[in-house]
């Protein structure tokens, strides 16, 4: 039987515009917000995201959880403001969505092994970040949310878009659609963290120094280009070409022109939404159906934030 990832030939997607697209270029939740009881929820833009406010992240009750769980499901990036939350506070809610799990690719806060501290020093040029994304796709079970709070930032800029995943698939043409379903990418550690993954280090790292260990040097997991989301049960387009190069079976020359195309149609603007961060912001975004891109546009100012992440599942 032969391998048909290696015989069908990848579809090509000559870019659709935006503007042939608005019908689906909606997320319906964006425009029509539940009401909840105990908390307000703001939308940020057509497409996700929502600031949520009446809420102390560092006691929350149950109920108040249950709201902010269909929340994020429904905008796939929440903004919690004005929290004062120490790192028990931090780890304390992230629990709340699931199973902590250490990032072991970064040195961890003192104390705290789950939490990473990201920080940006005025020396340092690239950001941590600085590529639209979704967190640690070469894992076999990459996080299913980020949960990041802000500690210090530069007055103006250090923002971070998102980008919905869903309105990627939604919108992609049906021959492309069915010329990529059921296909797999090749996610690989060493080649995404090139030669901080060896040990030989970068001289334009940042303050946040990124170090692979060694029994993750050889970490490659096949995911699916699509993936369906285990509580929405909506299909969601899962590319990352800083992480994946090449689909199961095709060389990276093959592969690179739709991985790009793709690439280029997942941020698409019209998909996205942009967070200003302040002192005590929290956000949390689902890793299975958004990007994200930190904004590397404040050198020589300081920025520190907090990254917990929560465990997530096999993609399919
Ligand atoms: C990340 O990519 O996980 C960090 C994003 C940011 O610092 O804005």
């Amino acid at each position: 039987m032969p391998d048909r990832t290696q015989t069908r030939p990848l579809p090509a997607l000559d870019h659709p515009l935006a503007s042939d697209m608005q019908d689906a270029v909606l997320h319906r939740p964006q425009f029509e917000p539940r009401n909840y009881q105990y908390i307000t929820v703001e939308p940020i833009s057509g497409a996700l995201g929502a600031e949520v406010a009446g809420i102390d992240l560092a006691a929350i009750d149950d109920a108040t959880m249950a709201e902010v769980e269909q929340a994020m499901l429904d905008h796939l990036v929440l903004v919690f403001r004005d929290q004062n939350l120490e790192p028990a506070d931090q780890l304390g809610f992230a629990r709340r969505l699931g199973q902590v799990a250490p990032w072991p690719y970064a040195k961890p806060m003192e104390g705290y092994p789950e939490l990473t501290e990201l920080v940006s020093g005025p020396g340092d040029i690239n950001n941590f970040g600085g590529s639209w994304h979704t967190d640690s796709s070469t894992f076999e079970a990459p996080p299913a949310y980020t949960v990041l709070y802000c500690v210090s930032c530069p007055p103006v800029g250090g923002d971070t878009s998102y980008a919905n995943q869903y309105l990627a698939w939604d919108t992609l043409p049906e021959d492309v659609k069915t010329g990529i379903e059921g296909r797999r990418l090749e996610h690989s550690t060493a080649r995404a963290f090139g030669d901080h993954a060896t040990g030989k280090g970068s001289p334009d790292a940042t303050t946040t120094p990124v170090s692979v260990p060694t029994q993750h040097l050889n970490l490659v997991s096949m995911h699916p280009i699509v993936r369906t989301h285990p509580k929405t049960g909506k299909k969601a387009l899962y590319v990352n070409t800083g992480f994946a190069f090449n689909f199961e079976g095709c060389s990276d020359e093959t592969s690179k022109p739709l991985m790009d195309a793709l690439a280029t149609h997942g941020s698409l603007p019209e998909f996205t939404c942009r967070v200003r961060w302040r002192p005590g912001t929290l956000v949390v975004w689902d890793n299975r159906c958004c990007l994200h891109y930190a904004h590397n546009d404040y050198r020589g100012q300081p920025r520190t934030m907090r990254r917990a992440v929560v465990a997530g599942e096999r993609p399919v």
